[in-house]
C-alpha cells in the first residue's frame, strides 16, 4: 500500500526503477493487468532461511517504491507472506486472515501495483487480524484506521484481490480509465485521486 501524503514522495530521488536486485534474483513490483495479482497465494509451512530472504527483499522493494505495505504476490511470489512499515519498524505476517471487522473508515488507498491513482474507498475501521510471526508464534494484531486499512489491502492481495475488485461495475470502468490515462503521464505527475464515496 501506499500513502497519500506528499511527505512519501521525494521529487529528489533519482531511480525510477521499481525493480531491486539482490541474491541475483530481480524483483519487480507487478502492476495491474499481471494474472499473477489475481491469483491466491499458497500458505507458508515451512519458515526457513530462504523465506526469511525473501522478507528481506521484499522491505528493500517496498522501501524503495516507496510504500508502507507490500505482498509477496506483487513481486509475483505465490505465498502469504506480506510486510509493513508504518512506525519506521519492520513488521513480517505469515498466513495472515482477518477474523473480526467492525465499523465504517473512508480513506484515500493507494497500491504500488496500480501506480498514480488513490481511490477514496470505505472499508472497516477496526479488524482483528491473527497470523504468524517469522519466529513461528502466532500473532494477533487489533488494529483501527490506517493500520486496519493496510491489512486489509494487503490480505486482499494475498487473495488476489486489488482495490478495483472491491468498486461497483461503473466505479470500476471509471477508475480503470483514470489509471489507463494516468499511466500515459511521466512517473513524478501528480497522483490521480478518485472518490467513490
Ligand atoms: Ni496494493
Amino acid at each position: 500500500m501506499t500513502m497519500t501524503t506528499a511527505a512519501t514522495q521525494s521529487s529528489d530521488q533519482t531511480s525510477t526503477s521499481q525493480s531491486v536486485a539482490l541474491h541475483s534474483v530481480t524483483y519487480e513490483i507487478r502492476t495491474f493487468g499481471d494474472p499473477v495479482l489475481k491469483a491466491v497465494a499458497e500458505p507458508v509451512v515451512n519458515i526457513d532461511e530462504k523465506l526469511v530472504r525473501l522478507t528481506d527483499e521484499m522491505f528493500d522493494v517496498m522501501y524503495k517504491a516507496p510504500g508502507i505495505g507490500l505482498a509477496a504476490t506483487q513481486i509475483g511470489v505465490q505465498r502469504q507472506v506480506f510486510v509493513y512499515d508504518i512506525a519506521e519498524e519492520r513488521k513480517v505476517i505469515l498466513n495472515p486472515q482477518i477474523v473480526e471487522s467492525s465499523g465504517e473508515w473512508v480513506y484515500d488507498e493507494g497500491c504500488l501495483s496500480i501506480p498514480g491513482l488513490y481511490v477514496e474507498m470505505l472499508r472497516p475501521k477496526r479488524i482483528l487480524v491473527r497470523g504468524i510471526n517469522l519466529d513461528g508464534n502466532q500473532v494477533e494484531f487489533e488494529a483501527d484506521e490506517l493500520l486496519a486499512r493496510l491489512f486489509q489491502h494487503e490480505v486482499d492481495h494475498l487473495n488476489g484481490v486489488l482495490m478495483f475488485d472491491r468498486m461497483t461495475p461503473d466505479q470500476r470502468r471509471e477508475a480503470v480509465t483514470l489509471y489507463r490515462a494516468r499511466e500515459g503521464q511521466p512517473k513524478d505527475a501528480e497522483p490521480y485521486h478518485l472518490k467513490l464515496v
